[in-house]
């Protein structure tokens, strides 16, 4: 499957600095579909089918953590999945935009490696759009470096990085 962790291309947002606590993890229920499948759509421009969400947490539920709000509301989320042994891939990772630069992309991506190395995942990888200079610049701080251009690989034509890092 190609990777869908990502989003249109050109959009940059600077972090906004505030002091509002963060969100809460918690694992993935079903009645997240739609607020989830909104953030999917605001943040990284795709719909996909409902069904989708709850398959791949099957896979993995350890792997698909949600950022929720003080109302258990999902503000953000991160789904990782599982495809080549030994190596745990983000398929997906978005935080809506009044929630960013506010640290809960960082609590979702430290939980996920955590929840890597307790599978005992070897390397983690993800795949991003090379115009989006935010998710590059986070994942760099996170260690992960790239390891391929991969020509064409959005269905607009536009290039992706595959970044990876050690677990
Ligand atoms: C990439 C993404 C998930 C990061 O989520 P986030 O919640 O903004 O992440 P964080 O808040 O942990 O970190 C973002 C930045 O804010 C800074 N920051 C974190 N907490 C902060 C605070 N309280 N005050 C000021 N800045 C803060 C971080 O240092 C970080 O700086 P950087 O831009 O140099 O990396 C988010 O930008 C997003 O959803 N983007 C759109 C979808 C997307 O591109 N997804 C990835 C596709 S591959």
């Amino acid at each position: 499957m190609r990777c869908i962790a990502d989003t249109a291309p050109g959009r940059t947002e600077a972090p906004v600095p505030s002091d509002r606590p963060s969100a809460r993890l918690r694992g993935f229920r079903p009645d997240d579909v739609v607020p989830i499948a909104a953030i999917v759509e605001e943040a990284l421009h795709e719909r996909y089918d409902p069904s989708l969400y709850g398959s791949l947490s099957a896979e993995w539920p350890d792997g698909f953590l949600v950022a929720v709000d003080a109302d258990d509301r999902p503000v953000g989320f991160l789904l990782g999945v599982t495809q080549v042994p030994g190596e745990a891939r983000v398929l997906m990772f978005a935080v809506e935009r009044d929630h960013r630069a506010r640290g809960v992309g960082a609590l979702l991506m430290d939980a996920f490696l955590a929840a890597s190395r307790g599978r005992g995942f070897q390397r983690a990888t993800l795949e991003v759009r090379v115009s989006n200079a935010t998710a590059i610049r986070f994942y760099a701080r996170y260690g992960y470096s790239v390891v391929d251009l991969l020509r064409s690989y959005y269905s607009d034509g536009e290039n992706g990085y595959q970044m990876a890092r050690p677990v």
